[in-house]
């Protein structure tokens, strides 16, 4: 053998001796996957191509340093679903996955090359942080990663499944990303850990319960999706990137199914009960709208008096937006409010249109709220909605009072189309509200106030609230058949295939943040 082909043998031969039995081992008897394992789940079999796979850590200066290959990182590209997409993964085997100069740089250059092939990113992080022993240099790294994740932003998509710890100044990389996945149990993600909790504020937690999955993904609502393990998470991946474009400049791909598009759906017309008060499971009518009533819903057990999904309509993916009856009435707070504009967002900067269905009694009071700043979040949606220029359509379906009509899609602040069932109660505010302000004189001085009220209600819903009014001043653009709501929602979807919308010219908006 030539001289210089053995050495090539060598280090391939080294590199293999790094994957040992003993390095699978150390990761399987944390519950976890190794990175290479995670990698080739998520690519096509026999399409990915390491970057960098030799390369070696960079210089530290406080010992405790490994001469390991790959510097804890597996960077590199391939197919997901037959197209191109771009990865790392972090390995907690090697110096714990700490992110050194050189494994910073290896992962900027993967998320370069993502943005100048316009494919998407998706990092597995299973990292302690910033590498102690590297200092500055480690700390640089991670702010050539935000920096790149920012200018990435609304270009390609970027995913961040968090598989092991994500501490410190290192959540921001995932924050800074479209979307985040993380593994129960195995996962967390927070500024300052436990310790410092302690030390700070005397307050003991434990670290599940300080940025566990099911903290984020119920509560602080930063994971949009929960998976029970990486395989399953990331088969989670795989489904969410089949319903992204590549990047900003393309369609999501469709795919067409047996659904015919014109199917008529009269269990529709029963589904919303006669008592406006009564509760119903919106994601009963999301399934029988959608193709093959399958869709693929965003943090699902986060701020649930909103629904968020994608699916297809017609083969054509969609972002459905949809209050929930079932959870608080379906009335939008601060959370719900958020939710969906970010959701909106990311519809909007890839080419997603976006349906609506709306039952909404208005937006949540009290002074939790109106401390809490529900003024400036409830403007995200209302700017989210206004801002987008994909086609938007909207069904009311019931409720459709006061700011909380006018925020979700309708047609003042640039719904394409506006379509009502015929028990949509559009007004300014609900009956209850309305005769108490107009009728509190009559109320008080009637010997029966009851039956009183009663008559109101009736008279309210009739002459104020119907639909028809809606229509016949043409602020809605008809009353439909429920059983046709697919049909309109396609065929309208096909009208506004090539919708060309300006915006004026400006540097950027000033979102409510
Ligand atoms: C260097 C690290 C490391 C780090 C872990 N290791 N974190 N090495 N820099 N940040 C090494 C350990 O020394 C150990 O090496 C191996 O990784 C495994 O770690 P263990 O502690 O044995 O594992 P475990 O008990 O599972 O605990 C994992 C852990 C803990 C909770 C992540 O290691 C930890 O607290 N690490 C520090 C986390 C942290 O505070 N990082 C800085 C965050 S601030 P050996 O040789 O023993 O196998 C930050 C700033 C970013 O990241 C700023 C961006 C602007």
């Amino acid at each position: 053998m030539k001289k210089s082909y053995e050495q090539f043998v060598l280090r391939q031969e080294l590199l293999k001796k790094q994957y040992d039995k003993a390095y699978l081992e150390k990761q399987h008897k944390r519950g976890k996957l190794t990175a290479r394992e995670r990698i080739l789940l998520l690519f096509d079999e026999g399409t990915f191509e390491e970057t960098d796979a030799y390369v070696l850590p960079g210089e530290a200066s406080f010992g405790k340093t490994v001469k390991a290959y790959g510097d804890g990182v597996i960077t590199g590209f391939g197919k997901v679903n037959g197209r191109l997409v771009c990865a790392y993964a972090q390995d907690f085997n090697i110096l714990g996955g700490s992110l050194g100069s050189m494994h910073a740089s290896k992962i900027a250059k993967v998320q370069d090359l993502a943005l100048k092939t316009g494919s998407p990113i998706v990092g597995l992080i299973d990292s302690g942080g910033a590498r102690i022993q590297e200092g500055i240099s480690s700390l640089t790294g991670y702010a050539e990663i935000f920096k790149r994740n920012v200018l990435s932003s609304g270009v390609i998509p970027q995913i961040s499944v968090i598989m092991g710890p994500a501490a410190g100044g290192a959540v921001y990389s995932p924050a800074l990303t479209d979307f985040i996945f993380m593994t129960a149990d195995t996962s967390y993600m927070f500024v300052t850990g436990p310790n410092v909790v302690k030390e700070v504020l005397n307050e003991a937690v434990s670290t599940e319960d300080l940025g566990g999955a099911s903290v984020h993904g119920t509560k602080s609502g930063i994971a949009d999706f929960v998976y029970n393990d990486g395989e399953n998470a990331i088969l989670g991946v795989k489904k969410l990137l089949s319903y992204l474009p590549s990047s900003n400049l393309e369609e999501a791909p469709q795919i067409r199914s047996e659904d015919i598009a014109n199917r008529t759906e009269e269990l529709l017309r029963n589904i919303v009960p006669d008592d406006a008060d009564k509760p119903y499971n919106v994601k009963d009518i999301i399934e029988m709208i959608v193709d093959d009533e399958d869709y693929f819903e965003i943090a699902e057990n986060y701020a649930m008096n909103i629904v968020t999904a994608f699916a297809r309509m017609d083969g054509r993916v969609v972002g459905i937006v949809a209050n929930q009856p079932k959870v608080m009435a379906g009335t939008l707070d601060i959370d719900s409010s958020v939710k969906a504009a970010r959701f909106i967002n990311v519809c909007d900067a890839f080419n997603i249109p976006i349906v609506t269905l709306q039952d909404v009694p208005g937006f949540m009071p009290g002074t939790q709220q109106e401390h809490g700043g529900i003024i400036r979040h409830g403007a995200k949606l209302l700017y989210a909605y206004t801002y987008a220029t994909v086609p938007k359509i909207t069904i009311i379906l019931r409720k459709a009072y006061g700011g909380a009509y006018i925020v979700m899609n309708s047609k003042g602040i640039g719904g394409d189309f506006v379509f009502a069932w015929p028990t949509a109660e559009i007004a300014v505010m609900g009956p209850d509200g309305a005769i108490a302000i107009l009728y509190r004189k009559e109320l008080e001085e009637s010997e029966d106030p009851i039956a009183l009220k009663k008559k109101l209600t009736a008279q309210y819903r009739e002459e104020v609230a119907n639909p028809y009014i809606a229509d016949e001043k043409g602020y809605i653009d008809e009353v439909i058949d429920p059983a046709q709501t697919r049909v309109k929602i396609i065929n309208c979807l096909h009208a506004l295939e090539r919708k060309m919308e300006l915006r004026p010219k400006r540097k950027h908006g000033n979102l409510p943040l």
